[in-house]
């Protein structure tokens, strides 16, 4: 699998002028950490709400009126239906406004784009999870997924870490995963505080340690880009291959469409042909650019 099928990308939902956003409203806001929220949403059109569609890994241009607009993960699996989840880190103007708003309020939402999680090629293989602070958000709209077909799933094994203990998301994912027989997860921090009992370690440290069989495997990979960097390495010594190795990627959007030149990562366009890619196709940019 050098090159993840994009044949299956979704229309764009506005019809005509491609940047016009549907509105969605905000129906419920969960305080992940000091800095991330999550977000569930609906369309406000009734028949949208009926006919959206989207695919594990496929993300979407958010806009606040007036402020501007960003592009996040849609983190929510497609298999759960009834309401979409975003979440968002504090960090910029954009982000800022989000975490301002409250529940009832109306944004702005067009996509879905980019590609997905190759579903068909990791069918009958052991999954391994790797995912740091906020970046489990897209794994978990694939962890979802495959949580709810797991027969046609192998091993599942997540590890997941965060700066400190604060900083975990998704806590209430990671006590499901934790209580679910089949599968196999480990949660670390990179410093821990006096209620800590768990593990400390970054999260390659820790890959290293619990060190999953490559044989019959396929690593999915997501978090910052320091983690992601020292994380590969790891997973070669491993015996995973670069094409057993999958990621996604945010940078730099803005258009989320192709047309801005803001996301290119080598020759690829993280919005155009990702943001889900093999480390087959990003390993000669990853050192210099991510
Ligand atoms: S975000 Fe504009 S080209 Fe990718």
């Amino acid at each position: 699998m050098p090159v993840i099928d994009i044949s299956h990308r979704k229309k764009f939902l506005a019809k005509g002028n491609v940047y016009l956003p549907h509105i969605v409203v905000i129906e419920k806001i969960i305080d992940e950490t000091p800095t991330v929220r999550t977000f569930h949403f609906n369309f406000k059109d009734e028949k949208l709400r009926k006919e959206f569609t989207f695919e594990s890994g496929q993300f979407a241009e958010f806009s606040v009126f007036g402020i501007g607009e960003a592009p996040f993960c849609i983190s929510s699996s497609p298999t759960r239906s009834g309401h979409l989840e975003f979440a968002v880190q504090r960090v910029g103007r954009v982000t800022n406004a989000l975490h301002r708003l409250g529940v009832g309020a109306e944004i702005g939402c067009r996509g879905p784009y980019g590609n997905s999680f190759p579903l068909d090629f990791l069918q009958s293989k052991n999954l391994v999870f790797i995912a740091g602070g906020i970046g489990l958000a897209p794994l978990r709209a694939l962890i979802w997924n495959v949580i709810d077909n797991r027969d046609k799933y192998k091993n599942i094994d997540i590890i997941y870490g965060a700066r400190s203990p604060a900083d975990l998301c998704f806590r209430y994912d990671l006590d499901s995963w934790n209580k679910d027989k089949t599968v196999n997860i480990v949660t670390t921090v990179d410093k821990g505080d006096e209620s800590w009992t768990g593990r400390e370690g970054f999260v390659p440290q820790v890959l290293e340690q619990v060190a999953p069989s490559a044989t019959k495997a396929v690593a999915i990979v997501c978090g910052p880009p320091i983690m992601i960097r020292f994380t590969f390495p790891v997973l070669e010594k491993l015996g995973f291959t670069p094409k057993q190795v999958i990621t996604t990627l945010e940078k730099r959007m803005k258009c989320g469409i192709g047309k801005c030149g803001r996301c290119n990562i080598g020759n690829l366009y993280v919005c155009r042909d990702g943001p889900v890619f093999s480390y087959a196709q990003i390993k000669n940019f990853i050192s210099s650019e991510y």
